[in-house]
């Protein structure tokens, strides 16, 4: 892959990067839409990343299907699908991560202690490998997203990270590769979390800018439903992740939840500003 990369950008032609651990959705399928525009060659990564997860998460039974993968990925528009080993990745001896303060501790971060600190080895690594002029990342996870830009920053990596739209499915699921895992009646259920982040739309849309209302708005709406447990619901600055006190009458905002549908961990949000909500 280094290779290729190399002759690659020796042709003077860029590459855009999607990493992913595969399973690809809509969601997927749009970031690589995106990079096909923002660059010439488009690569796209598929690897489970175990430093990821937690010893009681579901790195053994995450969905996995590269060749419906592969096919989908060529389809979007990727020219280049690499698919390395966890022996590629972390071969014996390997001892060197890559972590991200602050942002990485916080939220996600806070629920899932190591989790950041895989994502950000991983995806120095990937940056090290395709050497993407520009990499494209979902806004569902938009503290990973954050956390990203951050190291690309910090470490004076050349790439340019673009964030991309949500995508839904049409009755506002988040689509992500965890939503295989609800039963029908689920996945119902889990409809809670995209109607409460609307809700709380509808309500900044009408000037309600107090973020301790929007937070228990998001709330009673999630409780309304029997089988969501929510870990939290974040009414943060856009930026930090800080999150906003009622004094802060801020005119954009993030609200992030996390909950548990079942045994299905989701997350979504909503960024919300004056004059675009999305
Ligand atoms: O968002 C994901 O799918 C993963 O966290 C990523 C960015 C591919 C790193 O493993």
């Amino acid at each position: 892959m280094q290779r290729r990369a190399e002759e690659i950008r020796r042709s003077n032609r860029g590459i855009g990067f999607v990493p992913t651990m595969g399973f690809l959705h809509e969601g997927h399928l749009s970031l690589i839409r995106k990079a096909r525009e923002l660059a010439d060659v488009v690569v796209v990564s598929i690897f489970v990343n175990p430093a990821q997860f937690a010893p009681n998460e579901d790195f053994v039974s995450y969905p996995r299907d590269e060749a419906r993968d592969a096919r989908l990925a060529e389809e979007a528009g990727c020219e280049l699908l690499f698919i390395p080993s966890e022996k590629d990745m972390y071969p014996d001896g390997y001892s060197t991560f890559v972590q991200i303060d602050g942002l990485s501790s916080i939220w996600e971060g806070e629920l899932r202690p190591t989790h950041f600190r895989g994502v950000t080895t991983v995806v120095a690594k990937l940056f090290n490998i395709v050497k993407p002029r520009v990499a494209v990342f979902g806004r569902k996870d938009t503290q990973q997203a954050l956390i990203v830009k951050r190291m690309a920053a910090d470490l004076n990596m050349d790439v340019l990270v673009h964030v991309a739209p949500i995508v839904r499915e049409p009755d506002g699921l988040a689509m992500s590769s965890r939503n295989t895992y609800l039963t029908p009646a689920q996945r119902v259920e889990a409809l809670a979390i995209s109607r409460a982040l609307r809700l709380a739309e509808s309500r900044f849309d009408e000037g309600e800018r107090d973020p301790e209302i929007l937070r228990a708005a998001v709330m009673r709406e999630l409780a309304g439903s029997s089988e969501v447990r929510v870990e939290y619901v974040a009414v943060t600055d856009p930026v930090t992740m800080a999150p906003l006190a009622n004094n802060d009458a801020a005119d954009e905002m993030l609200i992030a939840v996390a909950a548990r549908v079942g045994k299905t961990r989701l997350i979504d949000n909503i960024l919300l500003n004056k004059s675009t909500t999305s």
